[in-house]
């Protein structure tokens, strides 16, 4: 059995592990592939191993990373986004910087629209490729065919999340100052003054996550744990009446929804900085939960993700979903 690479420190093995240099020596693989449990993983940064995997394993190897002359970037799926987003910025190249920092990789940002400090990708993808595992042929996909929402694309449900094998994203960059300050810390940071770089923003954006969030390289995680919460405007009426102290944390959506901050859920019940020994509540950000001693099990993590989905919905009546993907072969 093989390990599999996952930066919440999660004891996982798979049968095979097969590292993909590219989109020809996936097509040669198929027939070998053939009637076998496949996953497909990136750096591992937002899965949360509850089972071994019963198959082979397939992560992209594919890094060429090319600058093309209408302003965009194509970059093979295993690359990591902070290398692409260090790379553009240091050009002077604007579009990335808000996603400076993100531990996975370009794949697999791309299927779940990883966001971070008012930028998502689907801001910026302009295309996907990908290898139909089915007919072997290449497809590329418009951002609009994507579907994407929030943590959201067709790429995270049947049956695109089984057929395609994403080989390559297309960014749109820009060489004219375009920063996006709309994250509260992000604009405090600038005090009303422009950046002048976007390696200035990305500095700014590193500093951010490191006052929040831990260490991918010293306090193993999948990043957040839980999506934000979006409920109605009677639910969130409801939240804000069990706080007549405190100006509950909202974002306002065009729908009359309110997106809610699972952090502050989480945090009202009691659970940050949480600690058994094994699994482990962040104590900057309660959104995160954490592996410190590397001692958990996937069923240590399943146990307190239990009880604090339990707590949040006895006190809110709001059922938090969880953001990381769960991988359980038994399922
Ligand atoms: N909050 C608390 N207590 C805390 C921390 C936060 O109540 O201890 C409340 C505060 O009101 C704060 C609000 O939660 O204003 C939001 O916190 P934060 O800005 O840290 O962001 P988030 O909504 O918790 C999301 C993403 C992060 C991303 C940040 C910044 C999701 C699931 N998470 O977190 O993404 O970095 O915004 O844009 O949407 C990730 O996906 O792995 C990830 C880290």
């Amino acid at each position: 059995m093989t390990p599999i690479a996952n930066t919440f420190a999660l004891p996982a093995f798979c049968r095979r592990l097969v590292e993909i240099e590219s989109a020809d020596h996936l097509r040669a693989l198929l027939p070998e592939l053939a009637g076998e449990p496949l996953l497909k993983v990136g750096a591992g940064s937002n899965l949360v191993f509850i089972t071994d995997w019963p198959g082979t394993v397939l992560h992209s190897a594919i890094s060429d990373i090319t600058f093309l002359p209408d302003g965009t970037v194509r970059a093979g799926s295993g690359v990591v986004m902070d290398h692409l987003a260090a790379l553009t910025a240091e050009r002077g190249l604007w579009g990335l910087e808000n996603l400076s920092g993100i531990p996975g990789e370009v794949g697999a940002s791309a299927v779940q629209n990883v966001g971070a400090y008012g930028v998502e990708a689907a801001d910026r993808i302009v295309s996907v490729e990908a290898v139909d595992l089915v007919t072997s042929e290449t497809r590329s996909f418009s951002v609009d065919e994507c579907g994407y929402g929030y943590r959201d694309s067709i790429f995270k449900h049947s049956p695109a999340k089984e057929r395609y094998f994403i080989t390559h994203v297309t960014y749109r960059l820009s060489s004219e100052p375009s920063p996006v300050l709309s994250y509260p810390a992000l604009r405090d940071a600038f005090e009303g003054k422009m950046p002048q770089s976007p390696e200035e923003v990305r500095s700014t954006i590193i500093a951010i996550r490191d006052s929040k969030l831990p260490s991918p390289d010293e306090v193993p995680s999948a990043g957040s744990f839980f999506k934000n919460p979006v409920v109605d405007a009677a639910a969130f009426e409801r939240v804000v009446a069990l706080h007549p102290d405190i100006r509950v944390p909202r974002y306002p959506l065009a729908d009359g929804s309110v997106k809610i901050p699972a952090a502050f859920l989480i945090e009202q019940c009691g659970w940050k900085g949480y600690d058994n020994g094994r699994v482990a509540v962040w104590h900057k950000q309660p959104l995160v939960l954490t592996n410190p001693c590397r001692q958990a099990s996937g069923a240590d993590v399943l146990d307190l993700e239990t009880r604090i989905i339990a707590s949040v919905a006895a006190r809110y009546g709001i059922t938090l979903s969880p953001e990381a993907e769960h991988i359980d072969a038994s399922c």
